[in-house]
């Protein structure tokens, strides 16, 4: 029978790598409360229509991208429904901020997610079918600041203070405006225009987007194609007043802070809800071609998109699978190995009639707060004494003596001390030789 492997595209994270992402998750999430962001946790599927109409129906992401099914009614009072993996959480949270109200407080909501996403992409490093976000929105009423370029600069210079506490130092950070929601069609209709003639020169994808969405043009990474794409209208020049000083207002703050950035005019990005800010974060190495740490941007329209009323936000994802796999390249070997954390102590019951009083003594320990690893009575000396060398500082023997004098001998794996401790003191003991 062929053995059965994880679907293409999605992968089992292991110990002691597993130990790096919660690190970054429990980093993030101190960060996080400094500015005061409370988690939201969403469903991971949805209602189709949601992507479709929060995402854009001619994304890459929806178009071709999402792991959709026709969920069929199982009883009279259920209808069928297509349901759609979320292949991105922005929608969603915008969806559950609609559903439960969160702008009839007045106050600029300020939410969190952690979790996994679903696209059908070409599965390569740092790309999967399976991936994982760490992402927040801002998002209110106008009358709460939420339109405030202030807010926009504020998330950003979070974004540099959680990088900098992870240690990870060769990011940086691009961003545009791609305009308000009247900028836009007025660039597009001129960028069209400009396509017109020179599009059959290019390739068959900016050939395809020139007709769907022409902006992805501007992201085309064909080396052939970078010289048409240059001489294309620039997005700034059909900026209207308001959007430039919008633009401006989030750079002065960004330099008041100093937290460095490029302005890249060419920056789109994939998902149709952005208006004006939109961002970047890229690592400069190791990443290869999918360099993209962190994506972001503004979306003052999408809550009207998808049946709400009126409220601006802006927000970001982190790949997290990207950001695991630049901060491992930036870690010691010795940082890799305090990962594979060993136990305090190895407790080795001497013959199975011994286990049951074995299981005991480590619940003590534990209970002492000591990390506890219990080996097993049908183990000969040797493999016990093997085995517990491979997961624990220290080894302590259990056998029918020592429980019955209450006097246990204890060997410290790392000087090779072997020492008789009294049980009252052996918590103490044992503590004292894991500080050393
Ligand atoms: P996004 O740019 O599509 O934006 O994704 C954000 C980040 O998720 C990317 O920069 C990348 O690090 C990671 N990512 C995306 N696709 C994959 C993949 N197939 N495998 C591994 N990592 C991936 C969004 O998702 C927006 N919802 C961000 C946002 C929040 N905008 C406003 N609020």
């Amino acid at each position: 029978m062929s053995t059965l492997k994880a679907v293409r595209g999605t992968r089992d994270l292991l110990p002691p790598e597993t130990e790096l992402w919660s690190h970054i998750e429990t980093t993030a999430r101190n960060i996080f409360a400094r500015y005061r962001f409370g988690e939201i946790r969403t469903p991971i599927f949805e209602d189709t229509q949601l992507f479709a109409r929060g995402v854009g129906e001619e994304t890459d992401i929806v178009s071709k991208e999402m792991y959709t099914w026709e969920d069929r009614a199982r009883a009279q009072s259920e209808k069928a429904q297509s349901l759609t993996l979320r292949p991105e959480n922005t929608a969603g949270v915008v969806r559950a901020y609609i559903e439960h109200g969160l702008g009839d407080t007045g106050l600029l909501q300020k939410l969190f997610y952690i979790g996994p996403q679903f696209r059908r992409e070409r599965p390569q490093k740092g790309r999967y079918r399976q991936f994982f976000q760490i992402g927040a929105e801002v998002i209110g009423p106008p009358s709460s600041g939420s339109e405030s370029p202030l807010r926009d600069a504020e998330v950003l210079e979070m974004l540099a203070a959680l990088l900098d506490a992870l240690g990870i130092r060769d990011w940086k950070l691009l961003i545009n405006s791609v305009g308000s929601k009247e900028d836009r069609p007025r660039y597009i209709e001129l960028l069209k225009a400009a396509l017109k003639p020179v599009v059959g020169q290019m390739c068959v994808d900016c050939q395809r987007r020139a007709e769907t969405n022409p902006l992805r043009v501007l992201d085309c990474k064909v080396p052939e194609d970078q010289s048409i794409i240059e001489t294309l209208p620039k997005i700034w020049d059909s900026l209207d007043a308001g959007s430039r000083a919008h633009f401006e207002q989030v750079c002065a703050a960004l330099d008041a802070c100093g937290v460095s950035y490029e302005h890249d005019q060419r920056l789109v990005r994939g998902l149709d809800y952005y208006t004006r800010t939109t961002f970047e974060f890229v690592h400069r190495i190791g990443l290869g071609a999918q360099n993209a740490l962190i994506g972001g941007g503004r979306y003052d329209g999408l809550s009207e998109l998808i049946g709400g009323p009126k409220a601006t936000g802006i927000g970001f994802a982190i790949g997290q699978d990207r950001l695991v796999l630049a901060r491992g390249l930036e870690l010691s070997e010795e940082t890799w190995s305090s990962f594979e954390r060993l136990a305090d102590v190895y407790v080795a019951p001497i013959g199975e009639a011994l286990n049951a009083k074995a299981l005991a003594l480590a619940r003590d320990l534990r209970r002492d707060g000591l990390r506890v690893e219990l080996g097993d009575g049908s183990f000969k000396l040797k493999k016990s004494f093997e085995t517990g060398n491979k997961l624990a500082g220290a080894i302590v023997l259990l056998g029918e003596d020592e429980a019955a004098s209450g006097i246990l001998t204890v060997k410290n794996f790392s000087t090779g001390d072997q020492q008789k401790i009294r049980r009252e003191q052996l918590a103490e003991h044992l503590r004292s030789l894991s500080r050393t």
